[in-house]
């Protein structure tokens, strides 16, 4: 049996970088997304300068069929995941009550349900195996309410809370679960998201910077990871003491610009 770490949302953006870093290491890389010829592009470069084995996965994870392609994919294979990066995921702006509910059910369907089934899917076998790391990638904004982009946030709160609960349960085993939770990063997130013209995100982190910082908090095993240490101080020392009203009222102001 392989080990291989397996990255979903690798054809662009932090997942991309993910893949990169993991397999710079030295180790074998499973790459998940949609668009497949941007996963052979990234497998080619992977296998071209780390030599380690690569495996795409064209899959759509906002369907359980996709998840599930995925699962059956590794275990045909006779791949043990051993580093499961749940890093796929996609915002989208706009008033909640104009927003389509097929938009958000997605959106939903692959930053919750799909991190959620594939913990469940590789986790057993981390314990049996006694070895294993996972990184959910969540967001600054998951410590927050988010108006005009209010479901997006949601699922960020959910993505800390369960990595929170988890990685405390799993405390007295070797496997570890860390969230990632960075601010404004340059990746095609804006576009994913409606926000093209947002000026959030002109002063953005690059990728490959987030992503390490992510790789290396989940190599220490550490629950959270803020990845800007501005928006660290902003969300652990003032966030407690700011009214919800002034947090909403300046979140909104933030995603209309
Ligand atoms: N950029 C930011 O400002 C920012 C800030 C905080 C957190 N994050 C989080 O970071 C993660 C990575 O985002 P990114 O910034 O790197 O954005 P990105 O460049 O848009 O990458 C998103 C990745 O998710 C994949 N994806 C989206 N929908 C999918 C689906 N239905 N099935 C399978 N894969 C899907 C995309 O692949 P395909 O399109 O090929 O399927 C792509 O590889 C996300 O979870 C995001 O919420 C981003």
């Amino acid at each position: 049996m392989e080990k291989a770490g397996l990255i979903t949302g690798a054809s662009s953006g932090i997942g991309w970088e993910l893949a990169k870093i993991h397999a710079s290491r030295g180790n074998h890389v499973v790459l998940v997304a949609r668009r497949a010829e941007k996963l052979h592009q990234l497998a080619q470069e992977i296998h071209h300068s780390y030599g380690v084995k690569t495996w795409v996965i064209e899959s759509d994870l906002s369907l359980l069929e996709g998840v599930n392609k995925v699962v059956e994919s590794t275990r045909r294979e006779g791949i043990f995941v051993n580093y499961l990066f749940n890093n796929a995921g996609f915002g989208g702006w706009g008033k909640f009550s104009d927003r389509c509910a097929e938009s958000d059910a997605k959106m939903i369907a692959v930053n919750v349900q799909a991190l959620t089934q594939l913990m469940h899917e590789y986790l057993p076998q981390m314990l049996e195996r006694k070895e294993g790391r996972i990184l959910n990638v969540a967001s600054t904004a998951g410590f927050i309410p988010g108006p005009l982009q209010a479901t997006y946030f949601a699922t960020k709160a959910f993505v800390i809370s369960l990595t929170k609960a988890t990685s405390y349960e799993l405390r007295k085993t070797p496997i570890t679960v860390t969230a990632l939770c960075p601010g404004p990063v340059k990746t095609e997130f804006d576009v994913a998201a409606g926000m093209s013209n947002s000026t959030m995100f002109e002063q953005g982190a690059d990728a490959h910077t987030t992503a390490l910082k992510g790789y290396k908090a989940m190599m220490k095993g550490k629950r959270i990871k803020i990845s800007e240490f501005s928006f660290a101080i902003l969300i652990k020392v003032f966030g407690p003491f700011v009214p919800d009203g002034l947090l909403m009222n300046t979140v909104e102001k933030i995603q209309s610009k």
